[in-house]
């Protein structure tokens, strides 16, 4: 994995942004993997400027989002296809028919996610995966021993994360217990992904993803398999890894050629 570390979450989100961006100039038919929670929150705004500012076109991507809520209705303002609409989709010309986001609704939900992995091939599979982490050390909604082989399924939230989430319901007791979320292994299939991760409180999950062992109870540290996989930092969550000078040092030296 490659190792970037800035000093705050801003100048973080700008290289993210670089990206995207990069990949949706190259292929503006680019097949973008999306997440929710703060932590891209930066990101998009950054998007929404250079969309504005600097011409960045969305028109031709299609989008693919990691997970959602069962039970919220779409118009909750928790579920995540709101989040999308409010931090994204209603800012930029992204087209309403290239936008995917599993159904937490579903009557089915079995169909539904085995519909959610065809329409990815379909699609020819994510070019970009964007994703954070859980401080349990869950992506996606993957949850510790989750399966690093598993597909987009239905999981039962960790109490941990169900606490971490509660910050944006009313009271812990209305964090939906059960989600629909893209497997470990829908998101090692995709031809390249960047984990984004901000502040000390993630600093340990970080660490367990990037130096501890390849293990479902990380879920994150599957990406030690992917062949292109960044891991995006501020100092704070940068703060615990023990090789964090080396990390530096090669992206310091990186040749020209290999940025963003
Ligand atoms: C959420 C999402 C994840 C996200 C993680 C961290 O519940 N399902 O995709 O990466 O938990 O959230 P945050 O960025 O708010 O810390």
């Amino acid at each position: 994995m490659e190792i970037v570390i800035f000093p705050d979450a801003a100048a973080a989100s700008r290289f993210a942004a670089d990206v995207v961006e990069d990949l949706l100039r190259r292929r503006p038919t680019a097949v973008l993997g999306l997440a929710t929670g703060s932590t891209p929150e930066p990101l998009y705004a950054e998007l929404i400027r250079r969309h504005r500012e600097d011409g960045l076109r969305f028109a031709g991507a299609r989008t693919f989002n990691l997970d959602e809520y069962v039970g919220l209705p779409v118009d909750h303002p928790e579920s995540y296809h709101a989040y999308m609409r409010r931090r994204l989709f209603d800012h930029v010309d992204l087209d309403p028919a290239n936008v995917h986001i599993p159904d937490g609704l579903a009557a089915d939900p079995a169909a539904e996610c085995e519909a959610y992995e065809d329409a990815i091939q379909d699609a020819g599979g994510l070019d970009l995966q964007v994703l954070g982490i859980g401080s349990d050390g869950h992506i996606g909604f993957n949850e510790p021993s989750s399966s690093l082989g598993s597909r987009t399924r239905i999981k039962t939230l960790t109490p941990e994360t169900v606490a971490d989430n509660a910050r944006f319901f009313d009271s812990p007791d209305e964090v939906p217990r059960h989600v629909l979320t893209m497997g470990v292994g829908t998101i090692l299939e995709a031809r390249e992904v960047i984990l984004l991760a901000f502040g000390a409180g993630k600093a340990p999950a970080v660490r367990r993803a990037v130096e501890g062992p390849l293990t479902a109870s990380c879920p994150a540290s599957a990406l030690q398999l992917h062949p292109r996989a960044r891991v995006i930092l501020d100092e704070g969550a940068a703060g615990e890894l023990e090789r964090a000078g080396y990390y530096r040092w090669v992206f310091e030296n990186k040749p020209e050629w290999q940025r963003p």
